[in-house]
């Protein structure tokens, strides 16, 4: 079964500043504002699971 959820098109191009965004509900943010087409940076101090983050969305 395939899931869907609401997509926002006023998001599109957006900046998006999203701190702590690596793990957790932080990186949750960041994949739901790259899907509605935002522009995503994120911060956080773990180096391993931010660059694996990029890689996923890249
Ligand atoms: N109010 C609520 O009901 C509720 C529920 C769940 C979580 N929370 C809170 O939401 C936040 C996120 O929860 P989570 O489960 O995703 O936590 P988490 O620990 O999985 O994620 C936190 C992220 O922030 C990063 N981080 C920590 N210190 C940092 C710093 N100084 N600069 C940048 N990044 C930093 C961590 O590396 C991690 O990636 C926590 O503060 C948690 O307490 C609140």
């Amino acid at each position: 079964m395939s899931v869907q959820f609401a997509t926002y098109p006023s998001l599109t191009d957006r900046v998006v500043l999203i701190s702590g965004g690596a793990s957790g509900i932080g990186a949750d943010m960041v994949r739901a504002f790259v899907a509605n087409g935002a522009r995503v940076c994120f911060l956080d101090v773990q180096d391993e699971p931010a660059e694996a983050l990029v890689r996923e969305l890249s």
